[in-house]
């Protein structure tokens, strides 16, 4: 039965406002006929506290530090998942069978070459070019070859466009860091698993087949399956916001490397590096870097710590830290940073100014070390973000794409611009040619031509 709440407006007048609860208890107000009834909005700029559609895919409790995927907790699909098999629990709502799996992997392994023709895209791009500006933009042109594309018709269509997006976005993400290298774009090869052929791509080399140790798969399986999906973050909503237009799954997934791309988000990995790169190679100790952090003049944050959700820890960078430890001494390597990072954690964690603010490290902050340990450069690390995220992507544009009831994402504002006001002729003059009346400020250089109209 709906249970309603009372809102009192400043005039007196009182509404009732159905309410909603989630399958973990969570509760919301909904204010879908707010406006209707009484001629309010809500407003909450930077969706503070908006719930933006109703999704069966993840659940987070960000003051528990829970997240799972379909009901399993990520600690489970940590242990026993591969990144594929995440993929289509997430959008398929259940994990794979073993018919599924195969005929998965195997749809995988035919889309993962590029058309030979697609591969002279890399080429226009200048060297400088930012992978994540290539990854967006190729994505976005993969989808003319893929034609009829635009228009999903049916689950099996929809089960090869998602292979292709899965199995195509790791070999663009690798040919673009090929192109910037001015390497040979390597083809995927037909008898590698999913991280192992990425792999390959990224460091093969047309004399010489790279042959990763499991402990780097391993690693890259967890940082893939960890970032596969979380909520309404920015890149996801961007995700959903266009496709509930009616984009195609191209162009949507597009939009969300554009948003994954800011150093708030996806972006903070290649930043985390960038700090701790910057402390290594300075005379800044950690202590100095985070009284600057503190001192807010300074306009610097501590990269790698936050999260909007997650108030007391993120489950994703404890999973992280202790894969990050295990690879660095399976790989025997020692990696100053991670000295410097565990530093300003501990530091961080002991400062009044985080404790208070509910400041812990996120995903992004042990991550970076890990992708440097398995030889990905820095201005790839938002790359590897995207390619994990890319089933969490695809799951919540099927869950528009599936909705018949599905609405286009349009929020309302409250405008604080000018009042209406009276227009003023801004022009002295103005000349008429032809029939026509030229603004005089078009015509500012021009001597004015004996015989025209001027007023
Ligand atoms: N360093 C220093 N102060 C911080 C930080 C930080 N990393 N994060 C938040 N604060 C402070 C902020 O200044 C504010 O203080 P006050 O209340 O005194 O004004 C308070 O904490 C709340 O911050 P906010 O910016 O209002 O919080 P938010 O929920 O809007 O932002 C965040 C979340 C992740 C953008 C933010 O914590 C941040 O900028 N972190 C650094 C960037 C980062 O690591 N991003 C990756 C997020 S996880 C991966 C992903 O899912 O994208």
């Amino acid at each position: 039965m709906t249970e309603y709440a009372t809102l009192t407006l400043p005039d007196g007048r009182a509404t009732q406002l159905p309410t909603i609860v989630g399958t973990e208890g969570e509760q919301a107000v909904d204010i879908a006929r707010l406006r209707a009834d009484t001629g309010y909005i809500t407003l909450d700029d930077g969706y503070m506290n908006t719930g933006s559609c109703q999704s069966a895919i993840t659940f987070i409790d960000g003051e528990a530090g829970i997240l799972r995927y379909r009901g399993y907790a990520v600690q489970d699909i940590a242990k026993h998942c591969s990144f594929i098999e995440t993929a289509q629990l997430l959008i398929w709502g259940e994990l794979p069978n073993p018919e599924q799996k195969a005929r998965f992997s195997a749809l995988l392994t035919e889309k993962s070459t590029l058309p030979e023709d697609f591969r002279r895209h890399f080429a226009a791009f200048p060297v400088h070019a930012h992978p994540m500006s290539i990854l967006s933009a190729l994505i976005n042109a993969l989808q003319t070859y893929d034609i009829p594309g635009l228009v999903i018709d049916d689950e099996e269509e929809f089960e090869r466009v998602s292979a292709a997006l899965l199995s195509k976005v790791r070999t663009i993400a690798a040919a673009a860091y090929k192109s910037s290298v001015g390497e040979p774009i390597m083809y995927p090869r037909y008898d590698l698993r999913y991280v192992e052929n990425f792999l390959h791509m990224m460091f093969s080399k047309p004399y010489r087949d790279y042959e990763p140790s499991a402990e780097a798969t391993a690693a890259l399986n967890l940082f893939l399956l960890l970032h596969a999906d979380h909520e309404q973050n920015c890149s996801t909503s961007t995700v959903r916001m266009v496709a509930s237009g009616q984009a195609n799954m191209y162009a949507s997934v597009a939009a969300g490397v554009c948003a994954l791309w800011g150093k708030l988000h996806g972006g903070a990995n290649q930043a985390v590096m960038e700090m701790l790169n910057q402390l290594r190679s300075s005379d800044m100790t950690v202590k100095d870097y985070i009284a600057k952090v503190k001192d807010r003049e300074a306009g610097i944050r501590l990269m790698g710590f936050g999260h909007r959700v997650y108030r007391s820890f993120d489950p994703r960078a404890v999973l992280l830290k202790e894969a990050c430890d295990g690879l660095l001494n399976s790989m025997q390597i020692h990696d100053p940073r991670l000295d410097i990072a565990r530093e300003l954690e501990a530091v961080a964690l002991s400062d009044d100014y985080f404790v208070s603010r509910k400041l812990y490290p996120n995903v992004d902050f042990y991550s970076g070390i890990i992708l440097t340990a398995l030889g990905i450069p820095t201005e790839m690390f938002t790359v590897l973000f995207a390619i994990g995220r890319m089933p969490g992507w695809i799951a919540n544009w099927k869950e528009i794409y599936d909705s018949s009831t599905q609405k286009i994402y349009r929020p309302r504002q409250i405008y604080t611009g000018p009042a209406p006001r009276e227009w003023q002729n801004r022009f002295v003059r103005e000349r008429t040619t032809g029939g026509f009346k030229i603004p005089a400020d078009l015509l500012a250089d021009q001597p004015d031509p004996a015989g025209s109209e001027t007023a």
